[in-house]
């Protein structure tokens, strides 16, 4: 059965801009993806909105819905209190360009200051070999659909001290990070640089990257943290330190 909603969209540009208000039908089984089609199709146009799925894979119709950092395809109508109204307005950490799309090409950078894949050598017979239980701990990882949803939420990159320095690559790199250190046939040693240039010791592991994350990647306890451990097993492990005092 059909519904009327009320629904309050951030209309505006880099300049400004401010919120308008539409009242659109709404059908049983709808996401919110839907109704902004619907309002585009029939009362605003030129309303500005970014997605390609409709199924949570892409990861491109993110957007903050009451408030809150989500995937606008993924959001269904019927979890939204009845009568209440719906406010819907583009990510906030990064800069709009117009209406529900913003800028997030600070995050392509971040992704291009990490050190990539260097593969050990095959064996003698040409193959990789791995563990099955390291394969199953960088797995989660890869499920990311860069939607980052977790770099919105992220107060260090929010209040813009880790965004505008450089100084934390935020949730979504850190799992990248792990990613790339977890993986049996690495080589690299991206440690000195996660401390350092990555900032992994601004996190402070308050876990909301976590909790908006629609593939439901264990952010903080299966990446940030075990990153974080690896710098103080490397650079605070008093047994460590006094070693590297001795032989340099
Ligand atoms: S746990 Fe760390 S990375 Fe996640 S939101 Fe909090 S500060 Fe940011
Ligand atoms: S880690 Fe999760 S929230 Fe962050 S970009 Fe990837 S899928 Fe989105
Ligand atoms: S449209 Fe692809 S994740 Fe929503």
């Amino acid at each position: 059965m059909a519904t009327t909603r009320t629904f309050k969209v951030w209309r505006g540009d880099a300049k400004g801009g401010e919120f308008q208000r539409f009242e659109i039908e709404v059908d049983e089984g709808m996401v919110v993806l839907d109704v902004l089609h619907r309002i585009q199709a029939r009362q605003a146009n030129d309303l500005a909105l970014r997605w390609n799925c409709k199924a949570g894979k892409c990861g491109s119709c993110s957007m903050e819905i009451n408030g809150k950092p989500r995937l606008a395809c993924m959001t269904r109508m019927n979890s939204l209190p009845e009568g209440e109204t719906i406010t819907v307005q583009p990510l906030k950490t990064f800069p709009v360009m117009k209406d529900l799309v913003t800028d997030v090409s600070w995050n392509y950078e971040q992704n291009r200051r990490i050190p990539k894949f260097q593969p050990k050598p095959r064996d003698s017979d040409g193959a990789y070999r791995m563990y099955q239980e390291d394969v199953d701990r960088v797995q989660e990882f890869r499920k990311c659909i860069e939607c980052y949803l977790c770099q919105d939420v992220c107060h260090v990159l929010r209040d813009r001290d880790g965004r505008e320095q450089n100084s934390f690559v935020g949730p979504r790199f850190m799992i990248r990070l792990a990613s790339l250190e977890m993986h049996p046939l690495d080589t690299a040693d991206r440690i000195p640089a996660v401390r350092d240039e990555f900032g992994s010791g601004m996190c402070n592991i308050t876990k909301c990257c976590t909790e908006v994350c629609p593939e439901h990647i264990h952010i903080t306890d299966n990446g940030i943290i075990p990153l974080k451990e690896r710098v103080v097993d490397r650079f605070y492990d008093p047994i460590a330190m006094l070693m590297r005092k001795i032989f340099g």
